[in-house]
């Protein structure tokens, strides 16, 4: 099973980036190609009734998988980035994160207006990021059509604050 690979590679590291946090490090999983691509794979096989047009990936840790899953899907990528880094035009919104608050940004024209977005990130913790990426996304006039994570940490009721958005959530590992 995937999940159990996933567990094995995936490296807690205590107390990164502050005192008290138990950091979930994906880099061991991106050293295996093999295991990359099973990712991928399984990503695809559970989205394959979630209809959505294009992947927006939130910097900086979604946008591995979710360029490599819109790729795969044959579909457009679109980045949500953290303030001043998108050079066109943008629209923001500020949240805050189990270690800290930022603000993150999309292109105004990263998507038609009526577009289905699956919104991808490496993990959920609070869900106050995601969150963020919901109200751009709706901002935009996208529709959200559901939200894929490598990881949930579910003791942190992430999940529940994403249910007025979409019911629609895969995570490989939680
Ligand atoms: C991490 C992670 C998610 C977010 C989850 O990103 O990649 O984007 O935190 O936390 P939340 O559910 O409580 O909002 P981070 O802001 O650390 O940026 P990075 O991906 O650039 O490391
Ligand atoms: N983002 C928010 N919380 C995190 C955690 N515990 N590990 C990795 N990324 C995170």
């Amino acid at each position: 099973m995937i999940d159990n690979l996933l567990k094995a590679t995936i490296r807690d590291i205590v107390d990164f980036p502050k005192p008290g946090i138990v950091f979930k490090d994906i880099t061991p999983i991106l050293k295996n190609a093999h295991l990359c691509n099973l990712v991928i794979e399984e990503f695809a096989t559970r989205l394959k009734e979630v209809h959505f047009d294009v992947v927006a990936g939130i910097e900086s840790r979604g946008f591995l998988f979710g360029l490599m899953l819109a790729n795969h899907l044959g579909i457009p990528f679109v980045p949500i980035r953290k303030e001043g880094k998108l050079p066109a035009q943008t629209t923001k919104q500020s949240y805050d994160l189990e270690y800290g608050s930022a603000t993150i940004e999309m292109h105004t024209d990263a998507f038609e207006p009526g577009a289905r977005v699956l919104i991808h990130d490496d993990l959920l913790a609070t869900g106050g990021t995601v969150v963020a990426a919901s109200k751009l996304i709706q901002q935009l006039g996208g529709i959200i059509a559901g939200y894929s994570f490598v990881i949930s940490l579910d003791f942190l009721n992430g999940r529940q604050r994403l249910l007025p958005y979409s019911n629609q959530l895969i995570s490989l590992v939680s």
